[in-house]
């Protein structure tokens, strides 16, 4: 016997874009027609497959009482129904389009809703999902609407002659599978549901249909030009320009331009007969000239992030405030540029880019990257059948963002191979708007693009690109290059973003990158702090390869972010103390100096002992100038001395408070003298101990037990560190795996054998070998203590032995102490560094408890260190280096770090454990890029520091 599958599971695998939905248009948010929001609690049931329950509930007088309630919007799967799942490129279910399993989670909503009471009786009105994940069949009142797909994309139905003054029930059938997820395949979490608003909307006889607003800038005149085409004819005035003109009527008046950095609005007004839309007005043109990027005839420099839509509680479902909460992350972090990776995001967003100021590049909702595991084959891109849905796409993203200046390349999507589909996309997005430029990374050739886009490609052939080296189609050697993604921002790091920058900044056609990403996708959970891939149990997951961001799940910014903030700066202030001068350079495209002032201080051994304005030019884009500090004041012989200058906010902007430090950057005038320590003292032998000035050994081992009353456990050589992401690599790159390599050689086993404990007149010295199992190689670490009779003087050396393919993690000494809380420093911070990611470590006094010296990632791992530590204080301990050290102090061990999956693992002990490091390894970005460079390599050599004890208080 054959069974007919039901028509409501049909639609599912359909490849088209759906049916009913009216022509895709400009979005507004407001206008004075009426408007109803149906946001807020729904019915909710779920079921196991799509045709587990007929389309009765879309019935009037259905019974839903026994129904869940969800919040729309959202996501079912994170309010308790089902669970989410993470994937990076592998589809979660057989591949075979456009065929999804049998198992597909439905969830069908009900909402019932009156009309306000004054609402009006005339017009039409229409329904609006701004997001529905995958696909969505839709009743109002007991009558089918239609259904589509297209997941982060709007989508209207003519509701006007179905609507009832009270008791109106839309039904909304959704599947998390259908065959628009196989253009879906994007790297984060599956997250079916209703995730953006619902709207009816009220459409008064004559009210404007869609527009387009052409306001161009044409710099040698400053002129701006306003054109609006409207479907329905009407009026345009923007009272500050003393414009009324018809729709479809060119106007050219004088303008300021609108710029990411100046973002200038004009406030108008389309009136049509039945409807007055507020309009935002940006007047700029963007070009592809001379090979490069312009806008307004400047061409620019991306400093940009790539922006997942991301909230730990409501995964993709964001509020204003939230989205607020990254423009003004971003503007108050120098970035100037979004990628909205991989989709439209929600369509308020764009406003606020437009208000705020930044560069977006509108990606269209299209990655089907799974496909690249059978070699491209079947990839819906390349398949006529799905030509519908991709221009359907591409329609809809252009027609709803098409107004916004912020916009200002068009992404054809990420990650889908290549096909007559994509040039499809292409074409029809050219024919509706040539005053944009298009993007797609994976059009190598560049046959339908306007810039030469790349991910992650490393730092030596961005050079080559940027000499114009690399070869290529005709066609891409002459075209801008963009990095659409780089600096992986997974864990510890990215490093090398300095290294990119200095790129950027050298080569015109080398036209800056997008660090991915913005956020890390973790998910808010009560046992696990934020959860990762895996975590709900999936079958095929890529683990914490989602937690990748600038900011942490809770948009607190994590070290990466406030390293890009200075490595990207739009002032450079530098100098190195000769002459009395500092050299500021304005490097704006667009604007000059008159929003900042500039603010010097002077410090004495790291304090700040006076402080000033500091008068600059008001300089241009791209001019410098040498501007004369003040004289120093006296300082103590030996002293280290030096300025610090501040770019900040003259007065507070949308973004940001008077006094936010924009860009800063510090003088040395004169250099540190370490402390000397007289080996004057006489190591003693008694009952077991040898005591030395302030502090006592243990006669047989060698080891330290006290100094100064403090007890201190454990002081020995380390190289371990807790593998950070970057450190454990990605596959395709197995010589840069360095965590891998590191364990495989047993770094994190390393045994410590006593060889000598030798006493002479003025030294206790310990000489051991530090090597790991199963191998000829190792350390020879000699401790050599000495004291002057209060301070107590180590020096460490080093000797290795044996091949040493690898760099080491870490090369210093760690100790345990206990009851340490409070940590004082003079040297880099506030936050962690490390040797390709301290351009934003600021030498100064900083003080912290141990708690906060810890960064949470979200998957723990090495991190904390500060830079160029000249002393440190914690735990009734002070502690000097000579040359200056790395610090951390945390309240675990580098091997209880290591065994920790999430942050909620890491149990505080009594003992502190404290690392003095000589050398780090790099950071680098091999998560998903390049691995530190060769200048960040911390390689096995024969080293000699030391560190002068002392007790403190
Ligand atoms: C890229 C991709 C992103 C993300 C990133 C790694 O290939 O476009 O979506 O997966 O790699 O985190």
């Amino acid at each position: 016997m054959s069974v007919r599958t039901t028509p409501a599971a049909d639609h599912v695998e359909d490849v088209s874009p759906g049916r009913g939905t009216l022509p895709p248009r400009s979005w507004y948010a407001s206008s004075d027609a009426a408007s109803l929001s149906l946001n807020g609690r729904w019915r909710f049931w779920l079921s196991a497959t799509a045709d587990a329950e007929d389309d009765s509930f879309a019935e009037p007088g259905y019974d839903a009482k026994g129904w869940a309630e969800v919040t729309v919007p959202g996501h079912w799967v994170l309010q308790g129904h089902g669970a989410p799942v993470y994937t990076n490129h592998l589809y979660p279910f057989p591949v075979d389009p456009p065929h999804v399993p049998t198992e597909n989670p439905t969830g069908d909503h009900l909402h019932v809703f009156d009309l306000p009471a004054d609402w009006p009786a005339d017009g039409e009105a229409v329904l609006r999902f701004d997001g529905v994940e995958s696909c969505a069949r839709v009743w109002l009142n007991g009558t089918e609407l239609g259904e589509f797909k297209g997941s982060r994309l709007p989508h209207e139905f003519t509701v006007g002659g179905l609507l009832k003054t009270v008791g109106n029930v839309l039904a909304v059938r959704v599947h998390q599978w259908s065959a628009g997820s196989y253009l879906e395949d994007q790297d984060q979490w599956w997250l079916p549901g209703i995730f953006r608003d619902v709207t009816v909307l009220h459409r008064p006889r004559g009210a404007a249909g869609d527009f387009f607003v052409h306001a161009s800038y044409d710099h040698v005149t400053d002129a701006g030009t306003l054109c609006v085409d409207s479907e329905v004819a009407g009026r345009v005035t923007v009272p500050e320009l003393g414009v009324d003109i018809a729709t479809g009527e060119p106007v050219t008046v004088p303008v300021e331009p609108w710029t990411a950095e100046t973002p200038r609005l004009y406030d108008g007004v389309l009136a049509t007969p039945g409807e007055r839309v507020p309009l935002r007005i940006g007047f700029r043109t963007v070009a592809l000239e001379d090979g490069l990027i312009k806008v307004n005839g400047t061409p620019v420099l991306f400093k940009g992030v790539n922006r997942h839509e991301w909230h730990p509680e409501r995964g993709r479902a964001l509020d204003l405030a939230t989205m607020r909460e990254d423009v003004l992350l971003m503007k108050r972090h120098n970035v100037n540029a979004v990628r909205t990776s991989h989709y439209p995001p929600h369509p308020a967003f764009l406003d606020l880019c437009d208000e705020y100021g930044l560069w977006v590049i509108d990606e269209c909702d299209l990655e089907t990257h799974g496909f690249v595991e059978q070699s491209w084959r079947d990839n819906p891109v390349d398949d006529d059948r799905w030509t519908p849905a991709l221009l359907d796409r591409a329609a809809r993203m252009v027609e709803r963002d098409k107004n916004h200046p912020s916009v200002v390349i068009w992404s054809l999507g990420n990650e889908a191979g290549t096909g007559r589909g994509l040039t499809a996309m292409a074409e029809w997005i050219r024919g509706r708007d040539g005053s944009r430029l298009l993007h797609y990374e994976g059009d190598i050739d560049c046959r339908d693009t306007d810039v030469y886009s790349r991910m992650y490609a490393f730092h030596d052939e961005v050079e080559r690109i940027g000499r114009g080296l690399d070869g290529g189609t005709l066609k891409r050697r002459e075209l801008p290059f963009v990095l659409c993604e780089y600096a992986h921002a997974m864990g510890n790091g990215p490093g090398g973003l300095a290294d990119y920058q200095r790129l950027f900044e050298s080569y015109d056609r080398l036209q800056g990158g997008f660090v991915w990403e913005w956020i890390d996708h973790g998910i808010a959970h009560p046992e696990l702090g934020f959860a990762y891939g895996g975590d709900f149990g999936e079958e095929l997951h890529d683990g914490n390869f989602v937690c990748d961001g600038l900011v942490f799940p809770d948009r607190r910014p994590s070290p990466g972010l406030v390293e890009f903030k200075k490595v990207i700066e739009p002032v450079r202030i530098e100098g190195d103390g000769a002459g009395g001068t500092v050299r500021v350079t304005n490097r704006h495209d667009f604007a000059d100096l008159s929003a900042l002032a500039f603010a010097w201080s002077y410090q004495v051994d790291g304090e700040t002992v006076d402080a000033g304005p500091l008068p600059v030019p008001v300089l241009a884009p791209g001019e410098s100038a040498e501007v004369k500090l003040p004289e120093p004041g006296p300082a103590p012989a030996g002293a280290e001395t030096g300025w610090t200058v501040r770019a900040l906010l003259a007065e507070a902007t949308a973004w940001g408070p008077e006094g936010h430090v924009v860009a800063w950057g510090q003088v040395p005038v004169t250099g540190r003298v370490a402390s000397s320590v007289a080996a004057s003292e006489r190591p003693a032998v008694s009952g077991g101990l040898v005591r030395l000035g302030p502090a006592s050994f243990d006669a047989r081992t060698g080891a330290l037990r006290t100094v100064g009353g403090v007890d201190v456990t454990g002081l020995r050589l380390d190289v371990w560190r807790a593998p950070t992401d970057n450190d454990n690599g990605a596959p395709w790159q197995p010589d840069a795996r360095y965590g891998l390599l590191w364990r495989e050689l047993g770094l994190h086993r390393m045994r410590h054998r006593l060889d000598a404990v030798d006493l002479t007149d003025e030294a206790l010295t310990v000489r051991t070998r530090v090597a790991p199992a199963a191998v000829d190689l190792g350390l020879r670490t000699v401790y050599r203590w000495t004291s002057d009779g209060c301070r107590l003087k180590l020096t460490v050396s080093v000797t290795p032995e044996g091949d040493w393919a690898v760099p080491l993690p870490r090369l210093g000494i760690r100790f345990g102490l206990a009851g340490a809380d409070e940590v004082s420093w003079f040297g880099g911070g506030p936050g962690e560094a490390y040797p390709d990611t301290r351009m934003a470590s600021t030498i100064g006094r900083w003080r912290s408890t141990v708690d906060d010296l810890q960064t949470p990632y979200v998957r723990p791992q090495e991190n904390g260190a500060r830079a160029d530590v000249r002393w440190a204080e914690l735990g009734g301990l002070r502690v000097e280096g000579d040359p200056a050290f790395w610090f951390s102090a945390r309240r675990w061990t580098s091997e209880q770090l290591d065994a920790a999956g999430h942050l909620t693992d890491l149990v505080p002990g009594d003992t502190v454990w404290v690392n003095l490091d000589h050398g780090q390894m790099g950071i680098g970005s091999q998560s998903c890029g390049p691995g530190a460079l060769p200048q960040y390599h911390l390689r096995a050599e024969p080293a000699t520091f030391s560190f002068v004890f002392e007790a403190n208080g």
